[in-house]
């Protein structure tokens, strides 16, 4: 079996840091959500991996490298634009020969990993096996139906009027069988070859298509909501470690992972909580359910619930709350009078101040 990871796309919906990174690398408990996805593909024993870009490529390139690191061999396979998850599968048609395998979407977190979906995959195989998960609201997804016995019925992608509860989450086994679908469809409205329409095809054409119900935890992270929300899950699963240097009197309560030379002086860390590398915490409340990147300072401050990505810096203000601060930006206080606020904010940013 090989595997086809999905991380091209334009990520609007995570501007603005998808302006300046592709929203795979996003970080989640400071590890960029891509590793999560290589590493639950390698949990498989699959390690022929396919990856496909857009014009993010370098980026990628420079996070996972070849593979080695994690015992994978990465093929990277470059889109040119993103014209549906259905045609990055025949872009990586020599890639994926005609071996199983299984699609998954770059920006889809499932800590509790995908073994047992293709432990089902492997012994029912099926054309095609997809995973399912109630949502409250389907019309950001892939909608399916499903018979009694998990059989699926019916695929429509993102309907306006969805006639079941079940999402299609980002994770899809196939046989080759899927190619002839891929070929055989046409662009849908929104300008995209669907995957949910090629599925579709190869239930009308009478293949054996089924679906999983997905019982572990689950998100798309394609929105800075998300993004936190997630992050506060991993979070909860994290064990102390500590390889900088806390003062003797700064407090650390709870599972609170200080990174290598990392300092924190004078402060409070609640965990679950993580301080990047190099990171420098001073005369600050941090957490809980926090992370803070790499090469960052926090002074004087107080910030929950948030990420702060590597290189930021966060200075005199108290009460950040479910913020995401991006890459070397800066939060602080004004030297103007104290009635006003000073904003250089980028494109699509969005800012909360108290009323
Ligand atoms: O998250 C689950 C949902 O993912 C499913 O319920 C939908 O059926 C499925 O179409 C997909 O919907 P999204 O709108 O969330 O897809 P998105 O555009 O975010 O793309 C998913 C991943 O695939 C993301 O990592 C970007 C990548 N991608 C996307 C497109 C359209 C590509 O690599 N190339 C592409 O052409």
């Amino acid at each position: 079996m090989r595997a086809l990871v999905l991380a091209g796309g334009s990520g609007t919906r995570l501007r603005p840091f998808s302006y300046s990174m592709p929203k795979q690398l996003i970080p989640i408990a400071n590890t960029p959500v891509l590793e999560y996805v290589v590493r639950n593909i390698l949990d498989l024993g699959v390690t022929e991996i396919g990856i496909i870009v857009g014009d993010r490529v370098n980026e990628i390139q420079q996070a996972l490298g070849d593979g080695s690191r994690f015992g994978a061999r990465l093929t990277y396979i470059r889109q040119e634009a993103p014209l549906g998850l259905a045609h990055t599968v025949s872009i990586a048609r020599d890639f994926l020969g005609d071996d199983d395998f299984v699609m998954y979407l770059g920006d889809n977190m499932l800590p509790d990993g995908i073994a047992d979906i293709a432990e089902e995959f492997a012994v029912g195989r099926s054309a095609a096996h997809v995973v399912v998960c109630k949502v409250a609201d389907p019309r950001a997804f892939g909608v399916a139906e499903l018979g009694p016995g998990g059989e699926v019925l019916r695929l429509v992608e993102k309907p306006q009027q969805p006639r079941s509860d079940l999402a299609l989450i980002g994770v899809y086994f196939f046989t080759a069988a899927i190619h002839e679908a891929i070929a055989a469809i046409r662009p849908s409205g929104r300008g995209e070859l669907e995957i949910t329409d090629a599925i579709q095809w190869l239930v009308s054409a009478g293949a054996d298509v089924r679906a999983s119900r997905y019982e572990g935890y689950w998100k798309d992270t394609g929105k800075v909501g998300d993004v936190l929300a997630c992050n506060e899950r991993i979070l909860d699963g994290l064990r102390s470690s500590m390889d900088g240097e806390v003062d003797d009197v700064s407090v650390l309560v709870g599972p609170v992972v200080v990174e290598e030379g990392a300092r924190i002086v004078r402060s409070r860390i609640k965990g679950p909580a993580i301080i990047g590398a190099g990171t420098l915490v001073k005369d600050s409340h941090i957490g809980p359910h926090t992370s803070v990147g790499r090469g960052c300072a926090v002074i004087g401050s107080r910030l929950e619930h948030s990420i702060v990505l590597d290189g930021a810096s966060v200075t005199g203000v108290q009460g950040l709350h479910s913020s995401v601060v991006g890459r070397s930006a800066s939060v602080g206080i004004t030297s103007q009078s104290a009635d006003r606020y000073r904003l250089v904010v980028g494109d699509h940013t969005q800012v909360e101040v108290a009323a």
